[in-house]
């Protein structure tokens, strides 16, 4: 079990059953590159597991992490969606900002209401009682008014709401850069700026 580093980030990463595993697999990779931080918790629920296996063909729930990363990792936990008594469930233990990338309806909707039924939600919840940096990647479309309401509740209760929506304006040549530059926004937005993360500059690529 890798533990907090001194001076070194701790960060939460929860992995729900929303499309959008393409920017988990960027964000454990970059967070695991990152000199700056030296401890990352992974929890995914079932269908966030069930998802990732659909959208990045991994073979089977076996080495999770080896086949995210394409290497062993060195920073990152996993942790057990069930286990309602790991370190992260605790206000004690010192996570500096945790992520829901990508966060389900379902998951946001018992975020919002403080259920706590498992750790994704506990460890969402810890987040929100000891006002460290909770940031939603919500992912669905269209939106009903419950989505949007639970939206408003999550955000009233100190959550960022970070839709999973990429940029056109840096006009992207590939799907892989609007992952990387979604995931350079978030990383910024939790105090990670990215040395090589697109800047606007008014004007610049136009012809
Ligand atoms: C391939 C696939 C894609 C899905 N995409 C979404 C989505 O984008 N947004 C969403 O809220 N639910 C989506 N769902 C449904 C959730 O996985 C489902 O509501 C699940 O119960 C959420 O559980 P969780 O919040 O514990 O992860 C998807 C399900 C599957 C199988």
């Amino acid at each position: 079990m890798n533990e907090p580093q001194p001076n070194l980030r701790t960060m939460t990463v929860a992995a729900t059953g929303a499309s959008g595993s393409l920017f988990t697999r960027e964000m454990l990779r970059r967070l695991e590159g990152d000199a700056r931080v030296g401890c990352v918790n992974l929890v995914s629920s079932d269908a966030g597991l069930r998802v990732m296996a659909e959208e990045l063909a991994l073979s089977g729930r076996g080495h999770l992490l080896e086949q995210l990363l394409d290497s062993a990792p060195r920073k990152i936990n996993l942790l057990a969606n069930q286990d309602i008594g790991a370190t992260i469930a605790s206000g004690s233990y010192p996570t500096d900002a945790m992520l829901v990338l990508p966060c389900s309806m379902g998951t946001l909707a018992r975020i919002a209401q403080g259920m706590s039924s498992c750790l994704i939600e506990r460890a969402a919840d810890v987040c929100l009682k000891e006002r460290t940096r909770l940031v939603l990647c919500v992912r669905e479309t269209p939106l009903n008014l419950v989505h949007l309401r639970n939206m408003t509740q999550a955000a009233e209760a100190g959550a960022t709401i970070y839709p999973l929506i990429p940029t056109f304006y840096n006009r992207p040549a590939s799907l892989d850069e609007m992952v990387r530059n979604y995931v350079d926004r978030v990383l910024k937005h939790i105090g990670l700026p990215q040395p090589d993360a697109y800047v606007w500059q008014p004007g610049a690529k136009q012809t």
